[in-house]
């Protein structure tokens, strides 16, 4: 399927397939091999539980009572099939399955609801809505009453969109991908960062349209960043830091449940004449790993043009450069950038947020005239490092406005941590996609406004519970 693709294979002077703009053939934006993979065992957790036969009548008996049958089929199992993925561990499709005692001594349907309502770890986890209201309340009863086993044939309905990535609707052409895969060994850790580059050279401008994760290996793959930086990172794959750099514009991000990322049609992310450097970030788990290693070749697929819109788009983060988050609390830090004449017309369409691990919520609002009622933009009440993804918003903004991004963070450490790429740092950026793009200024080699100044001249202020 992919005959007309061109493999960006990392390094090598790549020519970019010749292919139209727009054009409607769908192109999958998930190929799972997990049917290649049924029945791998499973490690040393509660055996995997197999698929349920679906009967004539296109009806599964699970044991399970239909409406909480509906809840796993929609839900969890995505993650959580019979074989399981991206980092789950534990089927959640038949009655056996939940009636299992998990290694912490509780019994599986009493940890699927402890963590369905888990404000901190919920399930399904972030980016993915909560389960809530009557859906809730009918797992919260089943479970009460001792979770019992139901004779009913329900609804086979498979997952809809597995793994959450939309299909584009613009035909990819380029395929960011390593030319080396990755293999995780057994016994790996359960984390791994894997980084590569990969240099794109043209002769040619031309406008990406569209950006969708080419997921390869759902048993390892957690999530996947995108950046450019404007430096060479290198094609070989090699471990990296779990936070990137700070040196590196994130485009766009993708966890299960994420989505793809579509330029409106008035704007296009250039990759100008010359060398575009682009370096993905991979996130592995191995928590649903069977015995043997695992190897995997994702990365992100693009539709690009040469037929240039009329727009070209830009990243911009907004947040901070500056703060201390003091020890054993709770902080809320909130940035105001007050937005220059340049910003005259400016619209937004996407919000890609970048925390560390403490990172807890972000949200950014826009204030008219820098005084107006706070129009919220963004909002992220949860926010979660192993599921950063894309988000499409809408806004229009004119100068004098302020963007006010607010970054929530839990120190629980003895320590004051404040802004960095390191292990003990953290960051608040909301790389926000937007067009037209504002060039980059500088003044005898100093930067007077890149992607990063509405986050480094920033007024913030902290709060702390
Ligand atoms: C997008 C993928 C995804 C979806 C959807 C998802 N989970 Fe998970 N789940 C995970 C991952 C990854 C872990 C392991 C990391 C952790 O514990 O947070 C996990 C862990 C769990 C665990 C602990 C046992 C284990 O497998 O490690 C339970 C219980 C659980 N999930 C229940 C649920 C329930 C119930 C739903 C649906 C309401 C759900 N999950 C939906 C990804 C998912």
């Amino acid at each position: 399927m992919f005959g007309r693709i061109m493999r960006m294979t990392a390094g090598g002077g790549v020519a970019i397939a010749l292919a139209a703009a727009a054009c409607t053939a769908e192109v999958p934006g998930f190929d799972s091999k997990s049917s290649e993979q049924k029945g791998a065992p499973g490690a040393s957790l509660p055996g995997q539980g197999g698929e349920p036969e679906v009967g004539a009548d296109g009806k599964t008996a699970t044991g399970l009572p239909c409406d909480i049958d509906a809840t796993l089929k929609q839900k969890c199992q995505t993650c959580h099939g019979a074989s399981p993925s991206f980092g789950a561990s534990a089927p959640l499709v038949t009655h056996a399955d939940l009636m299992k005692d998990w290694p912490s001594g509780k019994k599986v349907y009493e940890l699927a609801l402890a963590r369905m309502k888990d404000d901190a770890r919920p399930m399904p986890p972030v980016p993915n809505p909560r389960i809530a209201g009557a859906e809730l309340t009918a797992f919260e009863s089943w479970v009460k009453g001792g979770a019992q086993p139901s004779s009913d044939r329900c609804d086979a309905r498979a997952p809809e969109n597995k793994g959450g990535v939309k299909p584009l609707s613009c035909k990819a052409d380029t395929l960011l991908k390593s030319k080396t895969p990755f293999t995780m060994q057994v016994g790996a850790p359960l984390d791994q960062y894997i980084c590569f580059g990969v240099d794109i050279d043209l002769s040619k401008k031309r406008h990406v349209i569209g950006l969708a994760p080419k997921v390869d290996n759902t048993k390892i793959l957690h999530h996947i960043l995108l950046f450019q930086s404007s430096t060479s990172f290198g094609d070989t794959p090699k471990e990296c830091a779990a936070f990137g750099s700070a040196a590196w514009k994130l485009v766009a991000g993708w966890a299960p449940g994420g989505d793809n990322l579509e330029l409106p049609p008035e704007a296009g992310f250039p990759q100008e004449k010359g060398t575009t450097h682009w370096v993905m970030q991979l996130h592995y788990n191995s928590g649903s790993m069977g015995n043997k290693p695992e190897t995997d070749n994702s990365g992100y697929e693009l539709c690009t043009t040469e037929n240039l819109r009329a727009n070209d788009a830009g990243v911009l983060a907004f947040g901070s450069t500056k703060f201390n988050l003091p020890p054993r609390s709770n902080s809320e830090i909130s940035c105001d950038y007050t937005l220059p004449n340049t910003f005259s017309g400016v619209k937004f369409f996407n919000a890609s947020p970048h925390m560390h691990t403490r990172g807890d919520s972000m949200s950014t609002q826009r204030l008219p005239g820098g005084k107006g009622t706070p129009e919220m933009i963004f909002d992220q009440p949860k926010f979660d490092f192993e599921n950063q993804a894309n988000f499409k918003i809408t806004a229009s903004v004119a100068p004098g406005d302020v963007m006010r991004t607010k970054c929530g963070f839990k120190n629980p450490s003895d320590a004051t941590i404040g802004f960095g790429e390191g292990t003990n740092d953290e960051m608040c950026f909301n790389f926000i996609g937007y067009y037209p793009n504002i060039p980059d200024k500088t003044l005898f080699g100093l930067p007077i406004f890149t992607w990063v100044t509405p986050s480094s001249s920033a007024k913030c202020t902290t709060t702390t519970k």
